[in-house]
């Protein structure tokens, strides 16, 4: 059994800077296309999300680190945002991470990094 994918950081695997890119711009447009999560949004200017976005997942999955914006209780504080609309945004990730080529086993390598995330970004008050 070959163990190169494994050798590569989650990073490379995804594409270095311009795969996240490719990816983060699907997922924005996954996103504000539910009319579930695009409330969420409405003044965003998405064309600095996107770039924070991918410069955080970039961090996240061992590439170089050069998020400077919020970290993400502060960015999701008062937001309101629930379990539900999480698990949509992990969802829509995975289907943007499928449209890259990206293969499942990778995907699901990534949903499992963002799951920890959850704590800092579900909001709504149902959670403790
Ligand atoms: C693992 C999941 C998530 C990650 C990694 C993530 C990451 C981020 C990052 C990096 C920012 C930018 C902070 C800044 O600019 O300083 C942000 C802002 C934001 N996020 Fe998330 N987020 C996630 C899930 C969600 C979900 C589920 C929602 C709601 C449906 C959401 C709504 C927002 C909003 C409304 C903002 C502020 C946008 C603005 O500046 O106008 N996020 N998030």
């Amino acid at each position: 059994m070959t163990d190169t994918s494994t050798s590569a950081t989650l990073y490379q695997q995804l594409g270095e800077g311009a795969g996240i890119a490719a990816v983060v711009d699907t997922l924005y447009r996954l996103i504000m296309d539910d009319e579930s999560l695009a409330p969420y949004f409405a003044t965003t200017r998405l064309v600095e999300q996107k770039r924070h976005m991918a410069l955080f997942l970039a961090a996240a999955t061992g590439g170089p680190n050069g998020y400077k914006g919020l970290n993400l209780d502060a960015a999701h504080a008062g937001r309101g945002i629930t379990d539900a609309d999480f698990d949509k945004v992990i969802a829509h990730a995975a289907t943007a991470l499928s449209e890259a080529g990206v293969d499942s086993e990778t995907i699901s390598t990534v949903a499992g990094a963002l799951m920890p995330l959850r704590a800092q970004v579900v909001t709504a008050s149902s959670v403790l």
